[in-house]
């Protein structure tokens, strides 16, 4: 069976629970009567070439390359606000923490050279997309659901060996599973997981949320200097920051869609960090 853009896009938004397609996801050349899709986390205009030059009419990047999903990125970060109030946290406490973090993004967007990857597609002809929130989104599910499997009594290690047992993501990954702040004998305590929201919340959401009751975050990426500010400033308080890994959390969203477009019939190639479930 064959499928077009529009409708590999509304299998993941299905997926996800989601009624609209979030701002950093969106079709840069439509198509349809699609039969052989790579499907990658990075793919740009070098892949769109190689995609053309070896017979795929879909090229899915889990990232997004230009277009409404550069312009729009900055909305899905909201998402971390909610997470927070979801969580315990005022509004205005948690609209204070993601403030800069949206604002830069907001700039970031405005220097974005938006339609550099989508004209390359169009002189190929090639449809090209890409899905990012919705396929973060079924990720985050999954995580969470191994999450809730464990007691009150789990300790930090625990959990890492949990989402060992439960995904090939991240026994294939040649990354580990870090606690980044804290330590794995450390009481697990209440866990959320800071995931699909964009990108990560770095310091200040997980500042935000050690200060409301959360003891363990979950990010599946943090940079150096946040870590380390979480560190100097959280571990002491017995807190703890598990970081899973970028390339082997992003296959873990990535993975299901794949069983899904196959399922209807569309032959699927793996490429650009995708790990096998
Ligand atoms: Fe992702
Ligand atoms: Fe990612």
């Amino acid at each position: 069976m064959a499928l077009s853009t529009q409708e590999i896009l509304q299998i993941a938004l299905d997926m996800a629970g989601f009624t609209e397609i979030p701002g950093d996801t969106a079709v840069y050349h439509p198509g349809e009567g699609l039969t052989k899709a790579l499907v990658g986390i990075d793919l740009d205009v070098p892949e769109l070439w190689i995609a053309k030059q070896l017979g795929f009419d879909v090229a899915i990047s889990h990232h997004p390359k230009g277009g409404a999903s550069t312009l729009n990125f900055p909305e899905v970060l909201y998402r971390h606000i909610e997470m927070m109030v979801e969580h315990g946290v005022p509004r205005d406490v948690a609209e204070e923490a993601m403030r800069d973090r949206i604002w830069d993004a907001r700039c970031h967007a405005q220097i974005a050279n938006y339609d550099h990857a989508p004209s390359f597609a169009r002189l190929l002809d090639l449809p090209y997309m890409n899905v990012h929130l919705p396929l973060d989104e079924v990720g985050r599910k999954r995580m969470v659901r191994v999450v809730e499997t464990l007691g009150p009594d789990a300790r930090v290690q625990d959990l890492v060996d949990a989402f060992y047992e439960a995904f090939g993501e991240f026994r294939h990954a040649e990354t580990q599973i870090e606690v980044r702040v804290g330590s794995p004998s450390n009481s697990l305590g209440r866990v959320v997981v800071a995931h699909a929201c964009g990108t990560n919340g770095g310091y200040p959401v997980a500042k935000t949320y050690f200060e409301h009751g959360v003891d363990t975050v979950i990010y599946i990426h943090c940079s150096g200097p946040d870590s380390r500010r979480l560190k100097e400033e959280f571990e002491a308080k017995g807190k703890n920051l598990v970081v899973t890994g970028h390339i082997a959390s992003d296959s873990l969203g990535i993975n299901p869609f794949i069983a899904e477009l196959e399922k209807r019939g569309l032959e699927v190639v793996r490429v650009s960090g995708v790990l096998p479930p």
